[in-house]
């Protein structure tokens, strides 16, 4: 049985009283919601502030992007070990780092590798761009994405998977549901290959990508769709509550 998870990737929005408000305005009514675990992804200066607002409730929290390196000379990043006691979740590989801060599958097979090692719970991102989706090639790519991404990797009991296909992130252009499970079993199955079919059967895997109170229930009626990982929408307490509610009620948890 695999707890349904929706995260919010807040992306570069917010100020940390923002953040603060964004978080005071959900907190009541998502740990009302019970059997459905959430998480909110702030900016890295929000961390700490959020996590002092979200004390008392069950609501876990995520960083965006880490690096991969312990500490040293690397100006500007961020170390396991700082996000270490201070969030459960990382974001790893989404889409947006891949496109304008050039990661690659390699630097992501390091990353989950570093949260692993540090106790972070990685939701590693995967998916394939809109001229790759146009030629056919979703599965052939999340697949290699995968599979570098997790190459020499001990089971990571952790991990969380996102498959966000590019075409559909804040474009208003969602997959269906039924595409979304296509990849989404083969994402499974893939992860079977690798590591074996119980660790496979429970890892929980997640779809984004223009995600809404209007077609959540789509998704996650979905066999193999575990969840959700929500942009834009997680930006709208009540739209984000209602993703969080509407999968209470068809996960039937
Ligand atoms: P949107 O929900 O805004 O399309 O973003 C999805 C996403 O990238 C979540 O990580």
């Amino acid at each position: 049985m695999r707890t349904p998870f929706i995260a919010g990737n807040w992306k570069m929005n917010t100020t940390v009283p923002e953040a603060v408000k964004l978080v005071m305005d959900m907190k009541t009514q998502l740990s009302a919601i019970k059997n459905v675990e959430t998480a909110v992804c702030p900016p890295f200066v929000s961390l700490t502030a959020v996590k002092e607002a979200l004390k008392g409730s069950d609501i876990r929290l995520g960083a965006q992007n880490m690096y991969f390196e312990d500490k040293g000379a690397y100006t500007g990043e961020v170390s396991p070990l700082m996000l270490k006691g201070l969030c459960d979740y990382v974001i790893i590989g989404h889409s947006e780092r891949r496109q304008y801060f050039g990661e690659t599958n390699e630097t992501v097979r390091k990353k989950v590798q570093a949260a692993v090692k540090a106790g972070l719970r990685p939701i590693m991102c995967v998916g394939e761009n809109l001229a790759e989706y146009e030629a056919g090639g979703s599965r052939d790519v999340v697949q290699k994405q995968l599979l570098t991404s997790l190459s020499g990797i001990d089971i990571p009991h952790d991990l969380v998977i996102a498959y966000e296909p590019v075409w559909a992130i804040g474009t208003g252009r969602a997959a269906t549901g039924r595409q979304a499970q296509l990849v989404i079993s083969l994402i499974r199955e893939t992860v079977a290959g690798v590591y074996n079919t119980a660790f496979a059967d429970g890892v929980r895997i997640l779809y984004g990508g223009s995600v809404t109170g209007d077609n959540i229930a789509e998704f996650i009626g979905q066999e193999d769709i575990d969840g959700a990982l929500v942009g834009g929408a997680s930006l709208k307490p009540d739209q984000f509550i209602s993703i969080v509610q509407q999968t209470a009620k068809v996960k039937n948890v």
